[in-house]
């Protein structure tokens, strides 16, 4: 038999289903299963007719006024379901997840340049920079080459007038700071750098960081020490080292580095030349002349310096065989970094 209780469950329940209903079909549903011609309620209000007496007044009133609230709420959640229909713009489902925006990416060499300087500062250096439009003094006569010497034929230079030249390394700018700064000194000078070259090696604006240590007592086995840290940093704690000998006007003695081949480990393939090492840096003592063409005294004062492509280090360190692939942005290309 219905009692007060129940009929106010059943409200609760209606209204809640009601409410819940995402859409017409949902709400006419509703309005089926208490409303309708044998919904739950119609059930209740057609059998009042058989209630003692005394309760058909009470129920009565109470269940009618419960059927015009319901038929109240679904009118009311009718035309909320209107309005949020009507709000929808024509064509577009605002409830879909907005389109992903590509995130970007840093180009790998500013990547592979980072995480070099930070080899580097890790070890005491501090960055130095300079101007990419150079004098001649600062990138070659400082540096121990005077006009005219053979050893400017190592770096096929751009000339802007006799004077001014697109720097070839980022070697003036050591110099530049040695001249601003008195000993001891650790910078390294990272850097865009030109030279008038193109093939699948060379391109002509790379980058270069370069470095340089001076104090009283610097040692070659201090070069052999940074530059073998250096080594298995970017390339892994397995990679071997050794120095050959070699020149450049502005160190004596001066060497190159040599790192075993991070294609094949050193058993020797295509990429090493069947050699088993891979050559990626120059350096060596500093030569006192460039000591005394800055004012350091080379009879306190050693010093030793190195210099790096930063294209080379990216290309072996990912397996890119052709160096004009960095500067073609081709997206395919730049996003698998
Ligand atoms: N400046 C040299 C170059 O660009 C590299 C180098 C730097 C070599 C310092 C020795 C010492 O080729």
């Amino acid at each position: 038999m219905v009692d007060e209780k129940s009929l106010e469950e059943l409200k609760k329940k209606a209204l809640s289903e009601i409410k819940e209903a995402e859409d017409e079909k949902g709400l006419e549903a509703a309005r089926v299963k208490f409303l309708g011609r044998k919904g739950e309620l119609t059930r209740i209000l057609k059998s009042i007719a058989q209630l003692p007496p005394e309760l058909k007044p009470v129920i009565g009133r109470l269940a009618n006024q419960i059927k015009k609230e319901l038929e109240a709420a679904l009118k009311e959640a009718q035309q909320e379901l209107k309005k949020k229909k009507e709000s929808r713009l024509p064509g577009v489902d605002l409830t879909l997840p907005g389109r992903p925006y590509p995130l970007g990416k840093l180009h790998p060499i500013t990547q592979v340049m980072t995480e070099l300087c930070e080899i580097f500062l890790r070890m005491g250096f501090s960055i130095a920079t300079g101007p990419e439009v150079e004098l001649d003094y600062y990138n070659f006569e400082a540096l121990n080459i005077p006009p005219d010497h053979p050893a400017r034929d190592m770096q096929a230079t751009f000339y802007l007038t006799d004077k001014v030249l697109l720097r070839t390394h980022t070697s003036p700018i050591q110099i530049r700071t040695m001249e601003r700064e008195k000993p001891p000194l650790r910078i390294i000078a990272p850097g865009k750098v030109y030279r008038c070259d193109s093939d699948v090696t060379h391109t002509p604006m790379f980058h270069q960081i370069e470095g340089l240590m001076v104090d009283r007592d610097v040692s070659f086995a201090d070069l052999k020490g940074v530059l073998s840290v250096f080594a298995r940093e970017i390339f892994g704690e397995e990679t071997r080292v050794r120095f050959r000998p070699s020149y450049f006007p502005f160190t004596e003695p001066s060497v190159e580095m040599d790192i075993s081949c991070v294609i094949c480990g050193g058993e020797g393939c295509r990429v090493c030349g069947q050699t088993g090492w891979l050559e990626i840096l120059g350096a060596g003592m500093v030569h006192p002349n460039v000591f005394r063409a800055v004012g350091y005294d080379p009879e306190q004062w050693v010093g030793f310096a190195f210099g790096l492509g930063v294209e080379r280090i990216t290309m072996l360190k990912f397996g890119i065989d052709d160096i004009r692939l960095f500067y073609e942005n081709h997206l395919r290309f730049l996003e698998q970094f």
